[in-house]
């Protein structure tokens, strides 16, 4: 309904018919992801008609391509309705606090959240290595009451994330933490039963933390971007690439899906391995004593154990 509205303004006020995919809207805010040099006038005229036509949107900004600093935050540029950038996002029966310009929210991810919470078992301990809000952590102990340690190095996430919590009544189950998900690792260290880890920019090279915090076998969901060969499926390159990752570290693993969650360029696709681990070899690097950060006051590092 929202996307076939979205589609014929686009195409009526800008001739345009591939815009509005790249439309999300976020509680009463709606985000237009902006094309290289796209013209900024013609998302305002857009912007402007949303706003009459669309009742519960409030405000509309465009996302500029590509993330800044080390909180992966996105350039946004106000194009009509409220100046603000805070709201309330509905999903499978949770609430979430959250700011389009702070914290890192995809609504194209909510049938992914959906999705790994089915798979949770109430007995577990899951890992969240890149948490933001919280919206995998929530739900996971919303729907079956597992532990979840949620973890994310941006305060401004950390601290949303946190009021989630509280407001989803799960305190007793999801654990925040602010911090970066290496040092949680260690830490947490042969404990977790799953391990999650949805910033395909970052998993790759995370994976040897994961594989510390896993009690085996464990599973671990990893979240890569792959490039998608001529007449390949994208399953296929994540079958692929997953499979080649997985084998450098692990003696025994069993890959039991593959799926593409989303494209997210031309040949591009961000896409998900779910993997079953039974005997990995990793070898994480040690941090130095500041990078364990706040944590170290708390807990030592891990020379200290
Ligand atoms: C793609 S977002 C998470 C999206 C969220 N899982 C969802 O489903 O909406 C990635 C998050 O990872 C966090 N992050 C980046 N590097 C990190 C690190 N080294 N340790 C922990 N969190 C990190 C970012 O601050 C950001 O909030």
């Amino acid at each position: 309904m929202k996307d076939r509205l979205l589609r014929r303004l686009a195409r009526e006020l800008l001739g345009d018919d591939e815009v509005w995919s790249r439309i999300d809207v976020v509680g009463d805010i709606a985000l237009i992801h902006r094309k290289f040099n796209y013209p900024i006038e013609n998302l305002r005229l857009l912007a402007n008609e949303m706003l009459k036509r669309m009742k519960g949107v409030k405000a509309v900004f465009a996302i500029e391509p590509g993330t800044e600093g080390k909180y992966r935050l996105r350039r946004l540029i106000h194009l009509a309705g409220e100046n603000r950038t805070a709201t309330i996002y509905k999903e499978h029966g949770c609430v979430y606090k959250v700011d389009v310009q702070k914290a890192f929210v995809v609504p194209r991810l909510s049938g992914e959240h959906l999705r790994i919470a089915e798979l949770v078992q109430p007995w577990e301990t899951v890992f969240n290595m890149f948490a933001g809000v919280g919206p995998f952590s929530i739900l996971i102990a919303k729907r079956k009451g597992a532990k979840v340690y949620s973890v994310d190095v941006n305060p401004l996430a950390y601290e949303l994330m946190v009021e989630n919590v509280k407001l989803n009544g799960v305190e007793d189950k999801v654990i925040p933490i602010l911090g970066d998900s290496a040092d949680v690792s260690y830490w947490l260290r042969g404990s977790v039963d799953r391990v999650l880890m949805p910033l395909p920019e970052l998993a790759p090279s995370y994976l040897d933390y994961a594989l510390l915090s896993l009690r085996y076998p464990g599973w671990l969901h990893l979240y890569l971007h792959v490039l998608v060969r001529w007449g390949e499926r994208p399953k296929l390159s994540a079958l692929r690439v997953g499979r080649r990752l997985l084998e450098s570290k692990c003696s025994s693993f069993e890959i039991r899906g593959v799926r593409l969650v989303r494209t997210v360029g031309p040949r591009i696709a961000q896409v998900v391995v779910d993997a079953l681990l039974n005997k990995c070899e990793f070898k994480p690097r040690l941090r130095s004593a500041e990078g364990f950060g706040p944590l170290s006051h708390l807990l030592g590092t891990p020379w200290d154990w």
